[in-house]
């Protein structure tokens, strides 16, 4: 699977928010979208995801022979073809148990082979599944927060800064257990707002976006050398 976003413009509230974006991402990839707080990240998830419908251009979602153009299906639809979304902000219902947010999610019993993957890679789950969600610390409800992107079983998933207030530790770990997640072939794009360090153990390239525009696309590791993202996403030269 293949989702990509051709030349889109989007207008939020006046303004334009993202401007000509060009993004792909394959299943099997892994793939970091850096820039700074407002510029763009999150809208062009969303973008991706079908929640916000550009004004110019186009995301489609490739599977096999059969191209779908994700400007026409709603977010449930876009879920259903194989891209799974993790928000920002790890909203969980603090309510429910662990094993009741999955299930919440999926409407219904998760399939026992889908909890076992979810367990395998969340072995710290498996253990709180009882828990209410609103006693797991930062890094647990993170682990949740994707855990739900999971039951669908999708073939690429998009992270909305999932490391953003995590403790150092915490990080590692997710950064271990989204490895294992794409290790069974799951794509990944993961937004960061600044450093590369956190997205390093994750991603193997990378695209920078300032102001709505894609400002980098390449190796991860080359960003930090590349004058124009240093400038843009960074603000030295
Ligand atoms: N609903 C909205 N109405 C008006 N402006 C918005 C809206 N949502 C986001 N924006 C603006 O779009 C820009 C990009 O926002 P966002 O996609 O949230 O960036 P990021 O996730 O990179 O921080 C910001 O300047 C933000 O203020
Ligand atoms: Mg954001």
């Amino acid at each position: 699977m293949i989702i990509e976003a051709g030349r889109i413009w989007v207008r939020l509230g006046g303004v334009e928010v993202l401007r000509g974006v060009e993004i792909r991402v394959s299943q099997g990839e892994s793939v970091a979208l850096i820039g700074r707080n407002g510029a763009g990240k999150t809208t062009l998830l969303r973008t991706l995801m079908g929640i916000v419908r550009p004004y110019r251009g186009s995301v489609k979602v490739k599977l096999g022979n059969k191209e779908f153009d994700v400007t026409r299906l709603k977010p449930h639809k876009v879920a259903r073809l194989g891209v799974g979304y993790v928000p920002q902000g790890r909203m969980v219902f603090p309510d429910l148990t662990v094993e009741e947010n999955l299930e919440v999610v999926y409407g219904g019993k998760v399939p026992s082979d889908t909890l076992e993957w979810i367990y395998t890679v969340f072995p710290e789950l498996r253990k709180l599944r009882g828990r209410l969600a609103g006693y797991l610390s930062g890094g647990e409800q993170q682990m949740l927060a994707v855990a739900r992107a999971l039951v669908r079983k999708p073939k690429i998933l998009l992270l909305d800064e999932p490391f953003e207030g995590l403790a150092p530790r915490a990080v590692a770990r997710l950064a271990e257990a989204l490895r294992d997640i794409r290790a069974e072939g799951v794509g990944l794009l993961v937004t960061e707002p600044g450093s590369v360090k956190r997205v390093q153990g994750v991603a193997e390239a990378a695209y920078g976006i300032d102001r709505g525009e894609i400002v980098y696309r390449g190796p991860l590791e080359g960003i930090l050398s590349d004058p124009v993202a240093r400038k843009r996403i960074w603000g030295f030269e």
